[in-house]
């Protein structure tokens, strides 16, 4: 059998899988089952089998930071191309952040992109709400209100809130919330004019670089206003030493603090601006940081301090992002390599088992977000990504379903890849092909 002679939605047995299922903490040889949507306990009659000797199973895939860029610049991406992006990585969820044009900061425009998300039906679309209005950092926006929409969280990403008035206003308010406080940490005074990280490299490039200092000293500021309010901090793409001292002092004092990596950030380094010229295609921020810090943050993913991983797809066209270095936009394009460069850089060097590993996609990121998810258990939702974690490829960013085809892993080869991902008991992509 193969896929092509079957539909979407048809009732299957997957048999001889790897069931790495980090919400029931299982990692064991053994069949899943999927009828009318759900996970069951048995064989029934009229399922399909699929042999899945060789790959993984791993419920619900979830990448809490993305840039779909709808409304207003859809020409980088729109919510069906970022949801066809989503499934072909292999994620069934993201979270998406409101840096849109218009930005996303009321009730209503957090309901529609919920209902276009459902309607587009490939991922679960968890919308994220501007934490202030505008994103001008000025004036809180109506975060209740948003939260009872459908927000699953808030952000002004890619802008900093650089008032510390604002930001304790915005997390004694998330105490009464389910959703965190997602913050972009910069100190934009620090930060202003520069494109790469501020070191050797940016020095022999003669390129203007920030200290790591500048994300660094904007998470100490926020750990501490969440330690005095008590308010939910989830801490976007950190990248410092001193961020990652922050959120474990937060932790050490009980704190509600939570912290995420990018798979760019823990595969690459700032030499990468230097392999590729002086290309703003490595243009992103936070930037790409020495080796010492890499492995930093690796290190902080293999102990839990960093407790997520998510990509922060930023798709950008290629008239915009190939400008000069200092107009071109700051991003990567990140949803169909996260697994790859994730496998590559933390189980392929041996520095995490599958289960473990795969809690920072899944689990982690769910409880950042306040959400929750049963894993593989009868009655769950079947969401499920099957993974090839050997599969050998090399990045063509010609053949991403985003629009977005910026990204430095371009003819990179990458070791692990989701050859097909369900939501809800049908397939939304498989072998590659991402379904309509
Ligand atoms: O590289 C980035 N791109 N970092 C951000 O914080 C924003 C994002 C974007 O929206 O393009
Ligand atoms: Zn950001």
């Amino acid at each position: 059998m193969t896929f092509s002679e079957t539909s979407p939605s048809d009732n299957w047995h997957i048999k001889n899988v790897r069931i790495v299922d980090p919400y029931t903490h299982t990692d064991a040889l053994g069949d899943i089952f999927i009828a009318g949507g759900c996970f069951v306990s048995e064989k029934l009659p009229e399922m399909l089998t699929l042999d899945a000797t060789g790959l993984w199973a791993v419920p619900r895939m979830v990448d809490i930071h993305v840039h779909f860029r709808e409304p207003g610049q859809e020409h980088k991406e729109d919510l069906v191309s970022g949801s066809r992006a989503a499934a072909a990585g292999g994620f069934s969820a993201v979270a998406a952040m409101p840096n849109t044009d218009p930005v996303i900061d009321n009730p209503a425009l957090i309901s529609w992109e919920g209902a276009h998300g459902r309607e587009i039906g490939l991922i679960d679309l968890w919308p994220l709400g501007a934490v202030t209005k505008a994103s001008a950092g000025k004036e809180l926006a109506e975060l209740a209100l948003m939260e009872a929409a459908g927000a699953m969280g808030f952000s002004d990403d890619g802008k900093p809130i650089a008032s510390g008035r604002i930001m304790r206003a915005a997390l004694s308010y998330a105490t009464m919330l389910k959703h965190p406080i997602v913050q972009h940490a910069e100190d934009l005074d620090l930060s202003e004019g520069t494109v790469m990280h501020e070191g050797q490299i940016s020095h022999r490039l003669g390129l203007p670089g920030v200290p790591a200092a500048a994300e660094a000293a904007m998470v100490w500021r926020d750990v501490e206003l969440s330690l005095l309010t008590q308010g939910r901090l989830h801490v976007a793409h950190v990248t410092a030493l001193g961020s990652l001292e922050a959120v474990a002092y937060a932790k050490r004092l009980g704190g509600p603090v939570t912290a995420e990596a990018t798979p760019h950030h823990l595969l690459l380094t700032d030499q990468a601006v230097s392999d590729w010229q002086a290309s703003p295609i490595t243009k992103v921020n936070p930037p790409l940081r020495p080796l010492e810090l890499r492995d930093a943050l690796r290190k902080a993913v293999v102990t839990g301090l960093v407790s997520v991983i998510a990509s922060d797809h930023a798709p950008h066209h290629d008239d915009e992002k190939m400008s000069p270095y200092p107009q071109a936009p700051y991003g990567i394009s990140g949803l169909e390599t996260s697994i790859g460069a994730v496998f590559s850089s933390l189980l392929h060097t041996g520095l995490m088992d599958p289960l473990t590993l795969l809690e920072r996609m899944t689990s982690g990121p769910h409880q950042a977000l306040g959400a929750w998810y049963p894993g593989v258990v009868p009655g769950a939702r079947a969401d499920l990504t099957l993974i090839d974690p050997e599969l050998l490829w090399v990045v063509e960013p010609r053949t991403f379903y985003s629009r977005g085809h910026n990204t430095p892993m371009a003819g990179m080869q990458l070791k692990g890849k989701a050859v097909a991902t369900m939501l809800g008991g049908r397939w939304t992509m498989r072998e590659g092909q991402v379904l309509a």
